[in-house]
């Protein structure tokens, strides 16, 4: 097969609100979609059909260019794109002209057959990071990676590919940043300099366009801002889906399920949600339930919900091939399977046996596989857990003529869970009416935010993999996706009682903090592992109970900004080399205010580095200067957590479930900081949508040590907040700032202020 390399420019000229540039081997396209996301289409068709399904946004209605003798100039006034006309190259700046990305000159897009590549220059100090849901290091650099979404139940630290796809990365260097956004389905690859002697970073797929958009903001939480912009951002998630989840495959009965929730209440051990893996249905046929085991889904669901537990229920694409079992036969009346191309249903299998897979690609498709969530929602369940969607089959191989309408399967295997995902979100919001309903897949394209949490499939219950889920949930986090989860305790394999205690406490800062382990292993929840173990994963989840209104707010600000939850030290410290370095590259911020360090079970010391500032270790206020590494105890009942100087954190009294009211108290943690700073507290019903509409309340809380002040903002929105009270709790102040003002309001330092939620200040003697 030759390499056919992009040529020389034919003509050049504007087409409505494109640039159009031609040469021998193609049509390649500019548009300005904001002054920093500039997107490139190179295509061997000349009538570009926009179909992505990651992208929500329209370019600009116009673009501006200048043409010189052998250069044509895209300006924004952010960026740059210099492009030289021949050969034709594509080349980004600043706006004040700093190289940020270049094509290689020599190769720059190229084809082989309709295998399509983009070789770019590689910068001696640039470092990678992104690309959602991958193994490696946090720098990517020197690593190689392909994204083809497959069922890998026994991956480890080094697999790939894995379940999902986001062809989105951040590259540095140089003092800048720069992302990219390689929008194609197909599969596709990445070469962060690893096979090219350092020479050229290169990205391609097996076919579909060059088409990328470029982001040019400098810094790398501007950059997810951009790229969710783009793509979209999460809705509020259900508060519930915030607790803790317990589930397993499977428990194996309603009367099982009810005694296990019981037992949590028995122990108060705050829980909130239960789940039912594929076990709960007729011989796995998605939208049943089997009579003998759940007699009666509903009178099940109200015992489960009068304990304040939700029920989460998993859903696979594979329809049993049976007639007379309902889906089965509408989907054959109406066509809505994949084909072979002679219009034969494809046939593969997987749990229920010999399946048809739905064609989530159809409008009329979607619509019909969200209505028969019915039979989940009337009994009363809220969570809809999609699984097997890359989609699994036996043997994997699912062939490459089969169909899904127009589309054969190598050009849309990645999408397919997203739009699963999208056919469970839209059917059950649409049926669950003003109430959020939670959607969970296991495969996923970028945009797959806009409906889904994810979770990283099946682990093992290793030390390596407990770090590796968490390099994964923060590189999740750059990709757009927030409400991340693992299985905390590792799916296969039986975790070490040490093992379990550290997991879960790391659990407590998972953006989604489910228990989930395969069928044949030991029972895992928290009162398997003896007492000592029991108390200290109880008071761990307390933590997590009591920390809900800062991650509620922390999940806002996902649904505002794009920014995860879970944050790789990259985003806040890019230029910081010690973060990338293995020993330290899997810490990471929960939100804006706490550092967490990850430690294996076998260890109880670890080495933390603690970026630029100063930070407090929350279990005992002591004080570290950032800058520097630090030994740090980290015994099993104690996984260290930092929270940095001037941290703002909202917290309340612990509660069983997030039904429960608590005691209307909440408590605002002040980490004592040399710089002033604010947290934007965030509050709504948890359930609805209303706050689309105004019903939430919100307030900015300042911190401002030069004038020796604490702000408390006026509320936003029209909601009460369900807390009457507010108690200030300083931490790390030893004196400094002994008169200061709460809202102007004079307070001693002997003081313990609390107010009520409408402003008015009570001081209280210690
Ligand atoms: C897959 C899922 C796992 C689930 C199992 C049975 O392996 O990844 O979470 O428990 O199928 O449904």
């Amino acid at each position: 097969m030759q390499v056919e390399i992009l040529g020389n420019t034919q003509s050049a000229a504007k087409q409505a609100n494109a640039l159009v540039i031609t040469t021998k081997e193609a049509v390649a396209r500019v548009w300005v979609y904001s002054p920093t996301v500039i997107r490139v289409n190179i295509s061997k068709n000349t009538d570009v059909a926009d179909t992505s399904f990651a992208v929500i946004q329209k370019p600009a209605d116009a673009i501006d260019y200048k043409e010189t003798g052998d250069h044509i100039e895209v300006t924004t006034s952010a960026l740059k794109l210099s492009i030289q006309k021949s050969p034709l190259r594509f080349n980004f700046y600043t706006a004040d002209g700093k190289e940020l990305s270049q094509d290689d000159n020599r190769f720059g897009v190229n084809w082989q057959g309709t295998r399509v590549v983009n070789y770019r220059k590689l910068y001696k100090d640039e470092r990678f990071i992104g690309l959602g849901e991958k193994t490696g290091d946090l720098d990517r650099r020197g690593s190689s990676y392909t994204n083809w979404n497959s069922d890998v139940p026994d991956h480890g630290p080094k697999s790939d590919p894995l379940y999902e796809t986001f062809p989105f990365f951040v590259g540095m260097h140089s003092g800048l940043t720069y992302g990219l956004f390689f929008d194609n389905t197909h599969k596709s690859y990445f070469d962060f300099g690893a096979t090219t002697d350092h020479q050229m970073s290169w990205f391609g797929a097996d076919a579909g366009d060059m088409n990328y958009y470029f982001f040019g903001a400098q810094n790398v939480a501007d950059i997810i801002k951009d790229y969710t912009w783009l793509t979209g951002r999460m809705e509020m998630p259900p508060l519930w889906t915030l607790g803790y989840q317990q589930c397993r495959w499977s428990y194996m009965s309603a009367q099982e399920i009810l005694d296990i929730a019981k037992t949590f209440r028995d122990h108060n051990i705050p829980a909130d949600v239960m789940y039912c893996d594929i076990d709960y249905m007729d011989h796995y046929k998605i939208f049943t339930w089997n009579h003998q085991t759940f007699p009666d889904p509903k009178s099940f669901i109200d015992k489960l919900k009068s304990m304040g537990f939700r029920l989460v229920t998993i859903v696979d694409p594979g329809i049993k091939v049976e007639p007379g079992y309902k889906q089965y036969d509408e989907g054959v009346a109406k066509n809505y399977f994949a084909t072979y191309p002679n219009g034969e249903k494809f046939v593969g299998e997987v749990w229920p046996g010999r399946c048809h897979f739905p064609d989530f690609f159809r409008d009329d498709v979607r619509q019909w596989w969200g209505a028969s969530f019915t039979a989940l929602t009337e009994p009363g369940v809220e969570g809809f857990w999609n699984d097997m969607n890359e989609p699994a089959a036996w043997g994997q191989n699912i062939p490459w003529m089969v169909k899904f309408g127009n589309y054969y399967i190598p050009e849309v295997r990645n999408v397919y869970g997203m739009e699963m995902a999208r056919a469970t979100y839209e059917g059950t919001k649409k049926i669950l009416g003003n109430k959020r309903p939670f959607v969970l897949t296991r495969a996923a394209y970028s945009g797959t935010q806009r409906y889904s949490a994810v979770w990283t499939g099946d682990n093992s219950a290793y030390d390596a993999h407990m770090l590796l889920g968490q390099r994964m949930v923060n590189s999740l986090g750059i990709t757009g996706m927030s409400l991340v989860g693992v299985d905390i305790g590792g799916f296969s394999g039986d975790p070490t009682p040490e093992l379990m205690v550290r997991w879960n406490s790391l659990g407590v800062y998972t953006p989604m903090f489910r228990n989930h382990a395969m069928q044949g292993t030991k029972m895992r929840e928290p009162w398997r592992w003896g007492e000592v173990n029991e108390k200290i994963i109880k008071k761990d989840i307390e933590q997590r109970y009591k920390l809900l209104p800062y991650l509620y707010s922390s999940f806002y600000q996902s649904h505002q900004t794009g920014l995860p939850v879970s944050r790789t030290l990259a985003i806040n410290y890019t230029q910081d080399t010690m973060i990338y370095n293995p020993s330290y590259q899997n810490q990471f911020l929960f939100g804006d205010g706490l550092l967490v360090a990850p430690v294996i079970s076998t260890e109880h010391t670890v080495s933390v580095y603690l970026p630029q500032g100063e930070w407090y270790r929350v279990s005992s206020s002591q004080h570290y200067d950032g800058g520097h590494t630090y030994t740090v105890d980290a015994p099993l009942n104690d996984l260290p957590v930092f929270a940095k100087g001037g941290a703002i954190i909202p917290m309340q009294n612990v509660i069983q479930n997030t039904n429960e009211k608590g005691d209307g108290i909440l408590e605002i943690n002040v980490w004592y900081g040399k710089e002033a700073s604010h947290f934007v507290y965030y509050e709504d019903d948890g359930s609805s949508y209303d706050y689309q509409h105004g019903t939430y309340h919100k307030r900015e809380i300042s911190f401002d040590p030069n004038h020796a002040h604490i702000t408390f903002g006026a509320a936003e929105g029209s909601m009460t907040s369900k807390y009457s009270r507010i108690k200030l709790v300083l931490h790390g102040f030893n004196g400094r700032m002994k008169n200061f003002k709460v809202n102007g309001h004079a307070v001693s330092g002997t003081d313990a202020v609390e107010f009520e939620n409408s402003g008015k200040v009570i001081t209280i003697a210690y």
